[in-house]
Parts: structure tokens; C-alpha cells; sequence
């Protein structure tokens, strides 16, 4: 990510400090996988959700692991949903895809 001028940090957000402290002036974007590839960490996507929206920040989750079946980060306050259709989505591991959903109208 450096190549292309994006700073980045990797933090466990276990708690609010935890978030709070990864938190940086230049932060714009808080990205999640949850639960993460291999570990299976579980985030509180409605605690990242509130610590960014008062800090203005933008938040992504990739949904890849649990899939829409189990968890639908929208209703967390997530902005955007990732996903690789490549895995669960699709079943057979047969086709390579992704998509992004969103409920955030775009910024002006
Ligand atoms: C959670 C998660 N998201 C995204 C990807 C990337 O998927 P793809 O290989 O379809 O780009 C992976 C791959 O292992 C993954 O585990």
C-alpha cells in the first residue's frame, strides 16, 4: 500500500481503546475481517462502527468468512461489505468473483 501513498496500521480491536488508539489524524478508512482468515478473531463491528462515525471515519468489513447468511454488517453501521464470492457465496470453489455492498450514499 505504500507504493500507492496509503498509510496503514494493524491493530486488534478488541476493545474501544484498543480502536481509539489506532486512530491516527490521518486515518481515514477502519478495515475489518471478521471473523479473520486463519484465526477466526471475532470484531464488534457495532463498536468499530461508533468509534468511526464519531471520528468521521469510513469503515469496511470483509464478510468473506461468516458470508451474508450469518452476519450482514450493514446493520452494525458498517459502510462497506466485502466480499470473495470466490468461497462460501459461490459453494464450489469453482468461480472467481467479489462484491462490495453498501447503504452510504456517496461522499459529494
Ligand atoms: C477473508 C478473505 N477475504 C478475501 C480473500 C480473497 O479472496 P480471493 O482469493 O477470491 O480474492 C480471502 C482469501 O483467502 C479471505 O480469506
Amino acid at each position: 500500500m505504500t507504493r500507492f501513498g496509503i498509510e496503514f496500521t494493524f491493530t486488534r480491536l478488541e476493545n474501544e481503546k484498543s480502536i481509539q488508539d489506532s486512530i491516527n489524524p490521518h486515518t481515514k478508512m477502519i478495515w475489518v475481517e471478521t471473523p479473520s482468515n486463519p484465526l477466526l478473531n471475532i470484531t464488534d463491528l457495532e463498536l468499530v462502527s461508533s468509534v468511526a462515525q464519531e471520528n468521521e471515519i469510513l469503515t469496511v468489513a470483509d464478510n468473506t468468512f461468516s458470508s451474508t447468511y450469518f452476519v450482514k454488517p450493514l446493520d452494525f453501521g458498517i459502510n462497506l461489505v466485502v466480499h470473495s464470492t470466490t468461497k462460501y457465496l459461490n459453494g464450489h470453489s469453482d468461480v472467481i468473483g467479489g462484491a462490495t455492498v453498501t447503504s452510504t450514499p456517496p461522499p459529494n
